[in-house]
């Protein structure tokens, strides 16, 4: 079992950096995941694009995960049913895509990760509430209260952390002139875990902000 990251994809514009040409030595299986740090984009207009893309990801070796960004249909991901997989609450888009819902912990393959989506869209200006964004964009409340318990049990203790946008202070280490809210001030709180490595998309920047903190766009890396 492998588990790659990757930043959004954004349906299929920006899918190119999942080609074949990625896992070239190695033969994968559906036990085998990637996963997308947000704005995954395969649950959007509930119609061809959707259907599209999940037929894109069934027929690929692997197993697509995604915490969600704000570039998703809410609405559409909150109607799907709540399962349990690897200890922790997820939506089963289809057999090749699942989503890993905010204020989780899973434990996959002996390792922990505490996911946390969702972001503020900075391009409302372009778009329309309920066709192509959506208020739960943000974590609620319970979603905050969720994570919290969730760390808690483990002691605040993971070996990853998935998110889309990620705390005020780090993201300022980007531009500081990015604007904070709820959410970003609530992961600023989760520095203060004890977590091993904190992967994001959301800013479509490749970079290492240090050596606990990743931003990724374009590459794709291995975690095990
Ligand atoms: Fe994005």
């Amino acid at each position: 079992m492998s588990l790659y990251v990757c930043g959004d994809t954004h349906g299929s514009l920006d899918i190119h950096k999942l080609t074949a040409k990625l896992f070239p030595d190695r033969e994968m299986t559906k036990d085998d995941y990637v996963l997308i740090c947000g704005d995954c984009g395969a649950v959007w207009d509930c119609g061809s694009s959707d259907a599209y893309m999940r037929r894109w990801f069934q027929s690929k070796r692997w197993t697509a995960l995604f915490v969600d960004g704000n570039h998703e249909n809410h609405d559409a991901l909150d109607q799907f049913p709540v399962t349990e997989w690897m200890g922790g609450k997820v939506h089963r888009i289809c057999n090749s895509v699942i989503h890993l819902m905010r204020g989780q912990v899973y434990d996959i393959d002996g390792h922990t990760l505490f996911t946390m989506g969702g972001a503020s869209s900075h391009d409302m200006l372009y778009r329309k509430e309920g066709v192509t964004w959506w208020s739960r964009e943000l974590p609620s409340s319970e979603e905050y209260a969720e994570a919290l318990r969730n760390l808690s049990a483990r002691q605040n203790r993971v070996d990853y952390v998935i998110t889309h946008c990620v705390g005020s202070r780090t993201q300022a280490m980007i531009d500081p002139t990015y604007k904070t809210d709820a959410l970003t001030e609530f992961l600023d709180q989760i520095e203060e875990m004890d977590f091993g490595h904190w992967y994001f998309g959301h800013y479509h920047v490749d970079r290492d902000l240090d050596e606990k903190h990743s931003a990724l766009y374009d590459r794709v890396i291995k975690l095990w």
